[in-house]
């Protein structure tokens, strides 16, 4: 009070540093200071300095109603013990803020009763960005991108609306990774008189390179140009930059890598931090942002973007510096709907498309059209569910683009066009599973959205369980329940293979340290995510009473970010008159390693058929010393069963095996019997050539290597990569194979495969 009533700035901090330091010595645990009429900026100031021996979260919103100047500001120490572990504050100069705290809302403040904050609220900082999105947050890009496919380039500019967090900021930081910035100019507000005539150049710097999270593009506002800027003022400058032909964001195709082998072709795939090698932006979560585009290719080349199509501008007035020396081609696009900065994406060929429904087509290249068409005929079916269980769509178009194969996943779910790899044209709709998950998403994660990569499980566990609710939907709670047992079947396997004991298979992995999130990747936040929501679905009475609830969750957070925390303490106020729902140890879902805590029972009929099937190929050769197959084992014993029952059945026998592999005349047998090398289905291959690789059927090696040879989805490349590497007869295969067609994969999938094989990537 002292604090707030001197006039004196310097008098004022040091109150108040005394302040903080006398409370939070003496507390140790939570320092709430309500302060009038004290700039927010030197209040942050004072306590950080005050306190800068304890990791402290500080957070500031405005937070009384009838007195809009005041500010709250909770000083929260980190509990030290069990799994909120205490931790160093960051490693990287050029971020202000401190670590995040998963403790946050677990302490008793008074922010959770505020008002909406004028503001964005709370955010939780990100260890993977090296923006201060906190500070400073963009809103709006406004991109003019020329794509050079010939030099594999993209010359863009951007031009960036934002809006000031806190008070006096000095400097705006984005992401970029192996990015040229040209230049960077002020567009508003202009406080000196030679702004006048137009944007004015302003400083910027380009940090050193860190190995994994890029460069900060720190870009000085100095207050005579900016004039005092304070929480909620806005600005608007413009940075010219180039993409680097190595920008792990993008992948260049030559003609012959494509179906048409004609044009060239590029995809972009941002997710989880590689925007920043595509774009300046602010790479985290926390900053979603609206954007706009005109993008020039070369004639006949259509542009996709994740967003929806407009009329087609006139030029792009910033990039005067650049004159293709062929026919172009212009394409515009917004997104009005904030986004995550990891959901822009790109893609640039020789494209057709074919109408699916009302707000869907299929896009992919001319000859391949027709098969998309066929395959995700039954988009509009899971739109509609999703709709049903979740709420608006909010997206306007719900489009597709079928990638050629080396696109890297099985589906990404960028706003408005889904990208998907064609090894999910099966010929007989039956991997659209895919396509139910990416539409998920549409709740899940565009909307919904993880606040940094250390709750992708807010993400994909939710996606996992929506998707699942729509194939329920659809087909019956039995098809929901065979999924569900699959995945926990995936989930055992995937701890056996990273060790029960391993960090990355906590729920909520510790990404501090600039922790790479590719490196991260599993199965673990899609199936552990997954087990955990059905767990707690049956704990609070069953889907009755849980649909409401992820209806309700995906409404009260629709257009944010949320933490793990956050998402307890909805749980925890939604279900507070359940007693059952008291009982949850979150500590050790969320933090412990290995396998959940409790364990799941599903309803396995549709599975039960496969899993004898499966004992029976096991008993046959319990020893591995090769037998003719099961008696009287024939092509009926699979007669009318979904691929999705032939995938159960392998990854059965597949776990039956793991601790003694099968002999390869049991294996060629089983192949023979059952068509594997007929299936036109990947997923069957896929399954059969984890069984067979272990088991050196010398039929099955070439057939795997071949795999490798013509798709490049993560998903197969990496473990039959893994299988041959382990095996005697296949190592070398492994390693040939990748050496020759290793260059034409995807940067990540080549990047990750690389490590898998322990090769250094050039
Ligand atoms: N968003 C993911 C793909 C992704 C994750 C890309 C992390 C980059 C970093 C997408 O929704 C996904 O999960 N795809 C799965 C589909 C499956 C779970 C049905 C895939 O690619 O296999
Ligand atoms: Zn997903």
């Amino acid at each position: 009070h002292d604090a707030m009533r001197c006039n004196d700035k310097i008098t004022k901090y040091s109150k108040l540093q005394l302040a903080a330091s006398a409370f939070c010595n003496e507390a140790q645990l939570q320092l709430v200071m309500r302060i009038t009429q004290v700039p927010l900026a030197l209040a942050r100031r004072a306590c950080h300095s005050a306190l800068a021996q304890v990791p402290v979260t500080i957070r500031a919103r405005n937070a009384l109603i009838r007195q809009p100047d005041s500010q709250i500001i909770t000083l929260a120490s980190q509990p030290r013990s069990g799994a909120f572990r205490p931790r160093a504050r960051s490693a990287h100069p050029s971020r202000h803020q401190p670590r995040p705290s998963l403790s946050r809302t677990l302490a008793t403040t008074p922010t959770r009763s505020s008002p909406v904050p004028l503001l964005s609220p709370m955010m939780a900082p990100d260890p993977s960005s090296l923006s201060n999105f906190t500070e400073i947050r963009v809103t709006h890009s406004d991109f003019e991108l020329d794509v050079n496919l010939d030099k594999k380039i993209i010359e863009g500019y951007v031009q960036i609306d934002a809006v000031a967090e806190v008070d006096s900021p000095s400097h705006l930081l984005l992401d970029t990774r192996d990015l040229t910035i040209h230049r960077v100019e002020l567009h508003s507000p202009l406080q000196s008189p030679q702004g006048q005539g137009g944007p004015i150049p302003l400083k910027f710097q380009v940090d050193e390179p860190h190995k994994v999270l890029g460069s900060a593009l720190r870009l000085e506002l100095p207050a005579d140009l900016v004039g005092p800027l304070t929480r909620g003022s806005r600005l608007s400058l413009g940075v010219r930059f180039t993409t680097s032909p190595s920008s792990s964001a993008v992948q260049f195709l030559d003609p012959a890598q494509t179906a048409g082998g004609r044009q060239p072709y590029l995809f972009t795939q941002c997710q989880a931090i590689h925007a920043r090698s595509l774009v300046p932006c602010q790479d985290s979560p926390g900053a979603k942002m609206s954007y706009s585009a005109v993008v020039r290719v070369p004639q006949p080349l259509t542009a996709l973007m994740s967003a929806v199509p407009d009329e087609p501008a006139d030029g792009l007035p910033h990039l005067a510096d650049v004159e293709p020396q062929y026919p172009t081609s212009l394409f515009s696009f917004h997104q009005k709907v904030p986004i995550a900065p990891y959901l822009l994406a790109l893609a640039v060929g020789e494209l057709s498309s074919a109408t699916l429904g009302p707000r869907t087509r299929v896009w992919s290249e001319p000859s391949m059209v027709e098969a998309g068409a066929y395959e995700f005929a039954d988009t509009n079916k899971f739109l509609e569910a999703g709709e049903a269980i979740a709420g608006e769509y909010v997206w306007g178009r719900y489009d597709l683009l079928l990638l050629p194969p080396s696109f890297p996943y099985g589906g990404m779910e960028n706003p408005c066009l889904t990208f998907v790899t064609p090894t999910l044209l099966a010929g007989d709709r039956s991997l659209t599973n895919v396509v139910a998950h990416e539409i998920a998403h549409s709740w899940t994660g565009n909307l919904v959205t993880n606040a940094n990569w250390e709750h992708f499980w807010l993400n994909e566990g939710f996606t996992v369980f929506l998707e699942r609710k729509i194939l329920g939907h659809l087909h019956g709670p039995a098809t929901f329940q065979f999924h569900a047992a699959q995945g926990a079947a995936k989930l055992a396997l995937e701890v056996e293979r990273l060790g029960a004991d391993n960090p990355y298979t906590r729920l909520v992995p510790d990404l501090s340290g600039g922790v790479d999130p590719d490196d991260v990747f599993s199965s673990i936040p899609y199936e552990k995510g997954f087990y955990f929501l059905y767990y707690l679905q049956e704990l609070v009475g069953g889907a009755d009473v849980f649909d409401p609830f992820l209806a309700a969750y995906i409404a009260a957070h629709r257009h944010k970010t949320l933490t793990s925390a956050d998402f307890r303490k909805f749980f925890e106020d939604y279900f507070k008159e359940v007693p059952a729902a008291q009982t949850v140890d979150w500590d050790t879902w969320f933090f412990s390693p290995g396998m959940p805590p409790v364990t799941n029972t599903y309803d396995t009929s549709l599975a039960q058929q496969a899993y004898d099937l499966a004992m029976k190929w096991h008993t046959c050769d319990v020893m591995g010393i090769g037998s003719d197959g099961p008696a009287g084992a024939s092509p009926a014993d699979v007669d009318g069963w979904s691929s999705e029952q032939m995938v159960a059945f392998l990854d059965k026998l597949r776990q039956f095996r793991a601790p003694q592999p099968m002999h390869k005349t049991v294996t060629k047998r089983l192949a023979e019997l059952y068509g594997i090398y007929d299936s036109n289905n990947a997923e069957i291959r896929y399954a059969f050539f984890k069984l067979a690789i272990p088991a050196e059927d010398d039929q099955a090696l070439p057939a795997a290597a071949l795999m490798l040879r013509n798709q490049g989805r993560m998903k197969f490349l990496r473990p039959l990569y893994r299988a041959l590497h382990r095996s005697k007869a296949g190592r070398q295969l492994a390693e040939d194979t990748f050496a020759e067609v290793g260059v034409s994969y995807h940067p990540i999938a080549r990047k990750m495969v690389a490590a898998d094989l322990g090769i250094k990537d050039e």
